[in-house]
């Protein structure tokens, strides 16, 4: 893995994965060691982040390096006219590695073909985000015990929503079973369909999952991603298609966990929170040690 970039959850094998995941076991038990001492690592935020920007930071910071980076492209020569090629050219100078979040599907694999260092994607526009699909792995066999022959319901913006295509795609290694559940126009892309079909798998698409609520192991909502809607009136009309309550979860699997990378709009009321199938918050501390994980495993570093 070392000096590899991670732009797609297909650039790591399924033991890359899982080595990534063990490693991200121990930093759950030990979260503070100087394993980056002297290392730069470089955040180039285009577009805005609470939970990938911070928990990256709070990663390398526990490991001992140090940060260089900006939160909003506002901030840099951007704003100037500046390309991405001659960021990226001139960022690979100051660092070892650079995680970039920005708008446009494909530019993470386009920084990392010219990026001296290695890259890693935190989120290109609706195309992937595969930090968080190590996170929401690491979230599933910690809660179930195990990544084998779950049956997992990921419920929303199942087109723009860049952490369900990863999500699928990794999940694609164990066997799952997929019930995606979304209005009709925010369906699960017939491309990510395709990958399932090529591989055997099975995939049911439903409108909506009341009914079928007590077959699931993990129940995976996401927020319609507003930015990515061109029409502000087509947003308003699915903006609030799915509402999760805790009187849903009565006569769930008592295994079942909610998961939801965040953050969340409406579509997990308030008073699902209290409920010890809730997640979401742990998944997201999750991210710390899965990315400490991700730093160390890029870089090298045992
Ligand atoms: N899950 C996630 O990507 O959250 P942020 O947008 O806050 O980074």
């Amino acid at each position: 893995m070392k000096n590899k970039s991670l732009v797609s959850i297909d650039d790591l094998t399924t033991d890359e994965i899982l080595k990534i995941l063990n490693l991200a076991e121990g930093f759950e038990k030990e979260p503070v060691q100087r394993l980056l001492e002297g290392k730069v690592i470089a955040t180039l935020f285009f577009e805005p982040s609470t939970r990938t920007r911070l928990s990256f930071e709070s990663a390398v910071n526990r490991l001992g390096g140090k940060i260089v980076g900006f939160a909003e492209a506002s901030t840099s020569s951007v704003t100037k006219g500046e390309t991405l090629n001659d960021t990226i050219r001139t960022v690979s100078n100051y660092c070892d590695l650079i995680v970039m979040r920005h708008p446009v599907e494909g530019s993470a694999r386009f920084a990392s073909e010219i990026a001296g260092v290695p890259v890693i994607n935190a989120g290109d526009g609706a195309n992937q985000h595969p930090t968080q699909t190590l996170l929401d792995l690491y979230s599933i066999r910690k809660t179930q015990g195990t990544l084998d022959n779950l049956n997992i319901f990921i419920v929303g913006d199942l087109k723009y929503g860049r952490t369900v295509h990863s999500l699928m795609m990794a999940m694609s290694r164990w066997n799952t079973t997929f019930n995606f559940i979304a209005p009709d126009e925010l369906k699960m892309p017939d491309e990510f369909k395709l990958y399932l079909e090529n591989l055997g798998l099975r995939y049911y698409e439903h409108n909506d999952f009341t009914e079928i609520i007590s077959r699931a192991d993990i129940i995976y909502m996401t927020r319609v991603q507003k930015e990515r809607f061109s029409d502000p009136i087509e947003y308003e009309k699915v903006k609030n298609v799915y509402v999760l309550k805790d009187k849903m979860l009565r006569n769930t699997k008592p295994n079942l966990r909610i998961l939801h990378p965040l953050p969340r709009v409406n579509e997990i009321h308030t008073d699902v929170d209290r409920n010890p199938k809730a997640y979401y918050f742990e998944q997201a501390l999750n991210g710390v040690y899965t990315r400490q994980a991700i730093l160390c495993a890029l870089l090298g570093i045992k």
